[in-house]
Parts: structure tokens; sequence; C-alpha cells
């Protein structure tokens, strides 16, 4: 931990209170000039703090943001977060990011955030866009030891950990939408975006970026979207701290991820189909151009969605957009 930041952790502890230039100087061994200047840069970064010749520095606030130090004093978890945080005020794209820190050779738990992306992506080629500041866009490199063909269990996992996380800080009525959308009252309130590297039939790396629209207000929303999608304040009539969700998704993120690793796929699996809601439904399919119609009869182990037609022919459909009929 830098001296800036166990400077703030001091401030933070006895908030309320003044603490000296002095004691700080003392405490962390570095002159009173060097003190001055830390506390400097913490309030250009948006943190409020009362300075007073005589009294010395009182901790009044930390700015919204999603800065690597807010987030690391809310996790609880062992692995994810507990590396490297790499924070970027405005960036292409937190998965870009976070491939070439994979690249690199970054370890699993590392974690890109940013308050704003210009070059967000979703599935099939779309966008993700977000205003500055009101979601949480953010990528975790992982290494699983698994076969590239049961990578999809992944982003099936985070999206039953994320669905979990969302549930036990809102109490809104959350659902999966196939392959792995988040919805609110049929709306698009979150997205996932994994992507693999491999090499020799063996997974390298995986990046799992996540998009959530936590304090958006529906005006934040292009004309394209306004009807589809939602955001927690739009759900909830308030404001939710996005480092506190960040912390909830990451520690339902972890439990899930070593289930998937150690005890097997079967649990989480059912969750899904419970979050998802969409076995026995009759839904429409689109795979790229053309149009599957028919009856959801299963998902199958690897996130692949069976439908049956009207006239009895199966098709296992990897990846698409669905609309369900009765929707
Ligand atoms: C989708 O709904 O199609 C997936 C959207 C995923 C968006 C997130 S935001 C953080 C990460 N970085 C990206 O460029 N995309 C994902």
């Amino acid at each position: 931990m830098s001296t800036r930041i166990k400077l703030l952790e001091a401030l933070k502890k006895k908030s309320g209170s003044f603490v000296s230039g002095e004691e700080l100087s003392t405490v962390f061994g570095i002159s009173r000039a060097a003190v001055s200047k830390h506390i400097g840069v913490l309030k250009k970064t948006g943190y409020t703090i009362e300075s007073s010749p005589k009294k010395g520095y009182l901790f009044r606030g930390a700015p919204d943001l999603l800065l690597p130090e807010e987030i690391r004093a809310r996790l609880e978890t062992r692995v994810f977060g507990k590396k490297e945080i790499v924070y970027y005020p405005v960036t292409d794209s937190t998965n870009d990011r976070a491939k070439a820190l994979a690249i690199a050779g970054a370890p699993e738990g590392c974690l890109v955030v940013a308050e704003e992306q210009k070059a967000g992506r979703g599935r099939r080629g779309r966008t993700w866009f977000s205003a500055p500041g009101d979601g949480i866009c953010i990528s975790i490199i992982l290494r699983p030891v698994m076969p590239p063909s049961e990578a999809s269990r992944i982003t099936m996992m985070t999206a039953v950990a994320l669905a979990e996380s969302l549930i036990s800080l809102t109490g809104l009525k959350v659902n999966i939408k196939w392959p792995n959308d988040i919805l609110v009252h049929g709306k698009k309130l979150a997205g996932i975006l994994t992507e693999m590297s491999m090499e020799m039939d063996v997974v390298d790396y995986v990046v799992v970026g996540l998009g959530l629209n936590v304090n958006s207000p529906l005006v934040h929303f292009s004309d394209e979207i306004k009807d589809l999608a939602t955001s927690l304040f739009i759900e909830k009539g308030e404001t939710l701290s996005r480092t506190l969700i960040i912390s909830e998704y990451l520690k339902w993120f972890e439990t899930y991820y070593d289930i998937v690793r150690n005890t097997g796929f079967r649990e989480i699996m059912k969750r899904w189909k419970e979050l998802s809601d969409i076995i026995g439904r009759d839904v429409t399919v689109d795979v790229v151009g053309t149009k599957i119609f028919g009856r959801v009869e299963d998902i199958d182990a690897d996130g692949v969605l069976v439908i049956k037609d009207p006239s009895g022919t199966i098709h296992r459909v990897i990846s698409g957009d669905v609309l369900l009929k009765d929707t």
C-alpha cells in the first residue's frame, strides 16, 4: 500500500476528528511538506479533506468514483480484487485493457474498471454505452484450468453471481435472459461479454466484462434503447453505491467460480434455470439473420439452447437473440 493510501486510511479511521500534520508525519516517517503534498493529491482526486493550519486534516468524504482504494475498502473476497485493480477515468474498453494485461501476464483476479468507455463493446458486435459515473464497467481476468469447450460455463456462472448479488442488495426481481443479459421488469439492466484466449486446446485466459446500469436516469439512455433498458436507479428510485455493488458482485463471483472449478456445474445450472424461467416457453431466436421459432426444451450444460420447432425438429442454438412470444 502506498504512503498516500495509508495516510488516507488513517484519516478515514479518525473521521470526525482532525489529525495533525505532525502526527501524520511521525506515523509515516515523512516530512510535513510531504504530508501536505499527499493531501493535495487526494483532494485533486476528489476526496473532501478539510485542512486547518492549527488542527491538521479532517476527512469529510470520498468521491463517488470507482477508485481502487474505495473498492478495496469494501472487498470481502480472497482473490478477486486483492491483486491489481486498474482504474481508468476514461478508456476504450475495459475488456480490451484486461486482455492486454492478461497477455502481459497479469494473474487471475486482476480487475479493470472505468468510469467511461469510448469503445465499450457488447455481444454480436454491438456497442455498450454508459454515461460517466452512471454505471459499472468492469472486467475480470481469469485463468481457469479447463478445456475451452467448458468456458461458456463461466458466462453462465457470472450471470448467476450477478443476479444473486443484485437480489441480495436490492431485493429486485431479477431475471436472466439467455444467453447472458440481466433483466428487471423485462428491461435490460446489465450485459456480460466473455472473451477467451486459448493455446493448444487449453484456456490461456478469460476476460469477463460486465456493464451494469446503476445510477442512470432515463434521460441518459438514447432514444434507441429508452424502452428496452433500465437502471437500478430507475427501478429503486434511489442512487446506490457502485463500490458496494462491485464488492457484493465479486463476493458472489468468487464463490460461484470456486464451485465451477471444484464441485461442478450442476448447482449453478439449476439456479440459472430458475432465474431464466425460459424452459417450456415459446421463443423466436434470431441467429445471424435466420429466425428459429419453437418451444425451449432445455439449456444444456454448455449453455446451448435446445428448441423444438412446431414440426418436432430439435435446434441447438449456441448464440443468438431471444424474443419471448408472450412479451
Ligand atoms: C452485452 O450486453 O452485449 C454485453 C455488454 C458488456 C459490456 C461490458 S462494459 C465492461 C466490458 N468492457 C466492454 O467493452 N464490454 C464489457
